[in-house]
C-alpha cells in the first residue's frame, strides 16, 4: 500500500515538472512570436551628455570613444563638438610635439620633466624600426618570449640566452626568443653602445629595436610597439610570454602549463601575477606617482610587468584595441586597461612571483620547480637556477 501511495506521488510529481516545463516553453516561444511587433524604441536617449573629466588622461578617452563609438556621436553631429572635446582633438601629425598640453593639463608647468615629455608626445604611437628580425618567425614558435631590455643591459640578455630563453627546441615545443630594445639616448647621458649593440644583433639574430628614447614612461610605446610587431612578423605564435630582463622564468613549467590546457582556455589566456583594486599613487616621490591632473579613477585589474603569459589569439585582440585606448605612462596597467576594453580580466596565477619568494628557500633549487616566474635575479642566479632545473638528479617531492 505505501508503495503504491510513493509511485503514485512519483507519477504526479512528474506530471506536475512536465507541466510546468510545457507553460514555460509556450511562453517563452509565444513570446517570439511577438517580438517583432514589440520593439520598443526609447523615445530619447537613455544615456548622460559627455561631461568632460577632470583628468587629461580621462578626457582623451572619453574622445576617444566618442570617436569610436558612432551611437554616443548621434547627438553630437548636428551640432559642433562641445569645446571641451574639439581642444584634446589631434594635432595634424601626432608624432610632433603636442603643445596644446602646457596649457590643457592644469599643473603643467610644475610636473616633473618625465611627465611634460610624456604628454608632448602622448599621441605618438609609431617610430622606425631600426633593427628587425622579419624571418625569425618563419616557422611559427609554440612559444614567444619577448624580453623588454635596454641597451647596455649586455650581461642579462646573454644570461637569458644561456638560460631560460635558450632558443630552439625545449621540450619538444618550438621557443623563440627576442629582445626588444629603444634607443638608450646620449641625451640621457648613455654612452655610444651602438657599436657593440650591432655586433651583438648579427651575432645572435633575436634584437628588435625602434628609433625612439627608451625610457620608462615609454614603456607603453614599447608596448605598443611590440603588439603591432607581432602581427607583422609572428602572427601565427600560439603563445606569447612578455617580461623584463631581471626576471628568471621557468620555460619548462611554463611549457608544461601551455600543453594541459584546454582549447577554450588557450584562446582566451592572459595570466601572471594579477594586481586588483589598484589605483594611481599620488605620493610624489614614489615611482609610479601619478597627478591628478592626469589620471583620476581606479585601474582595471593588471598583471604586473615583470612577466605575464597570454595567447597569439590574445594579443591580435589588443593590437586592434590598443588603437582605441588612450596611452598611458605605466605600461602595465595600459595593457590592463586595453584587456577591459575587450571585456577580458586576467587571471592570477600563483606561480608568477614578481615580488620574489621567502627568503628562505632562495637557494633551494626545488622552490623553482613548479613557479613560472621569479623576479629579481641577477644574470648569474638565472644561470645557476637554470642548471638546476636542467639536472637529470633534481629530485623533488
Ligand atoms: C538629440 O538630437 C535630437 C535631434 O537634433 C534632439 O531632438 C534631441 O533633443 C537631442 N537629445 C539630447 C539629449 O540632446
Ligand atoms: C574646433 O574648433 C575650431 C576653432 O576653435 C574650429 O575651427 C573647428 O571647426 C572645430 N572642430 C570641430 C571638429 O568641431
Ligand atoms: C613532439 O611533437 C610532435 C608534434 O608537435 C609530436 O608528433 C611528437 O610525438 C612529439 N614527440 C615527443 C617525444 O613528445
Ligand atoms: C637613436 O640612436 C641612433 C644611432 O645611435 C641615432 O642616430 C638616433 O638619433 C637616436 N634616436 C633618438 C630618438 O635619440
Ligand atoms: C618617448 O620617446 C619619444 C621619441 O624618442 C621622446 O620624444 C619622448 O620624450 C619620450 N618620452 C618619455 C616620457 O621619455
Ligand atoms: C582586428 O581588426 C581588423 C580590421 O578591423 C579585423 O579585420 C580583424 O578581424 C580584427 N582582429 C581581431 C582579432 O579582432
Amino acid at each position: 500500500m505505501a508503495l503504491l501511495r510513493r509511485r503514485l506521488k512519483l507519477v504526479v510529481t512528474v506530471t506536475m515538472v512536465n507541466l510546468f516545463i510545457f507553460i514555460i516553453i509556450s511562453r517563452h516561444s509565444s513570446q517570439d512570436k511577438n517580438e517583432h511587433q514589440k520593439v520598443n524604441i526609447p523615445s530619447k536617449p537613455f544615456w548622460t551628455k559627455l561631461a568632460p573629466s577632470s583628468a587629461y588622461w580621462n578626457r582623451q578617452q572619453q574622445f576617444l570613444d566618442l570617436q569610436n563609438n558612432p551611437v554616443l556621436f548621434a547627438n553630437y553631429s548636428n551640432v559642433e563638438l562641445p569645446d571641451w572635446l574639439n581642444d584634446t582633438s589631434l594635432t595634424s601629425d601626432p608624432c610632433k610635439p603636442n603643445f596644446k598640453v602646457t596649457t590643457r593639463v592644469k599643473d603643467y608647468n610644475s610636473l616633473p620633466d618625465r611627465f611634460k615629455d610624456f604628454l608632448l608626445y602622448m599621441q605618438c604611437r609609431s617610430y622606425p624600426i631600426t633593427v628587425d628580425q622579419p624571418n625569425i618567425c618563419r616557422e611559427s614558435p609554440f612559444l614567444l618570449l619577448a624580453v623588454k631590455s635596454l641597451a647596455p643591459h649586455f650581461d642579462r640578455r646573454q644570461a637569458i640566452r644561456q638560460s631560460w630563453g635558450r632558443a630552439g627546441f625545449i621540450a619538444n615545443r618550438t621557443v623563440v626568443t627576442i629582445f626588444l630594445l629603444g634607443n638608450a639616448t646620449a641625451g640621457d647621458h648613455h654612452p655610444d653602445l651602438s657599436g657593440m649593440l650591432q655586433y651583438e644583433s648579427i651575432r645572435h639574430k633575436d634584437i628588435i629595436q625602434w628609433d625612439y628614447r627608451d625610457s620608462f614612461f615609454n614603456l607603453t610605446v614599447k608596448e605598443v610597439l611590440f603588439l603591432e610587431w607581432i602581427q607583422a612578423r609572428c602572427s601565427g605564435a600560439r603563445f606569447i610570454f612578455k617580461g623584463d630582463d631581471d626576471v628568471f622564468v621557468n620555460t619548462y613549467r611554463i611549457l608544461d602549463f601551455l600543453k594541459g590546457l584546454s582549447e577554450p582556455k588557450a584562446r582566451d589566456l592572459f595570466v601572471g601575477d594579477v594586481i586588483t583594486n589598484a589605483g594611481p599613487h599620488r605620493d610624489k616621490k614614489v615611482k609610479y606617482f601619478i597627478p591628478e591632473s592626469m589620471y583620476v579613477g581606479t585601474y582595471p585589474p593588471y598583471a604586473g610587468g615583470g612577466g605575464y603569459l597570454y595567447s597569439g589569439d590574445i594579443a591580435a585582440r589588443l593590437h586592434n584595441v590598443s588603437q582605441h585606448v588612450a596611452l598611458y605612462p605605466i605600461d602595465d596597467v595600459y595593457t590592463g586597461m586595453c584587456l577591459r576594453k575587450l571585456g577580458l580580466a586576467p587571471e592570477k596565477h600563483k606561480g608568477f612571483r614578481t615580488f620574489n619568494i621567502e627568503e628562505k628557500y632562495r637557494s633551494n633549487p626545488c622552490a623553482y620547480k613548479s613557479l613560472m616566474l621569479v623576479h629579481p635575479r641577477t644574470p648569474q642566479e638565472m644561470i645557476q637556477i637554470w642548471a638546476w632545473l636542467s639536472s637529470p638528479d633534481l629530485n623533488c617531492q
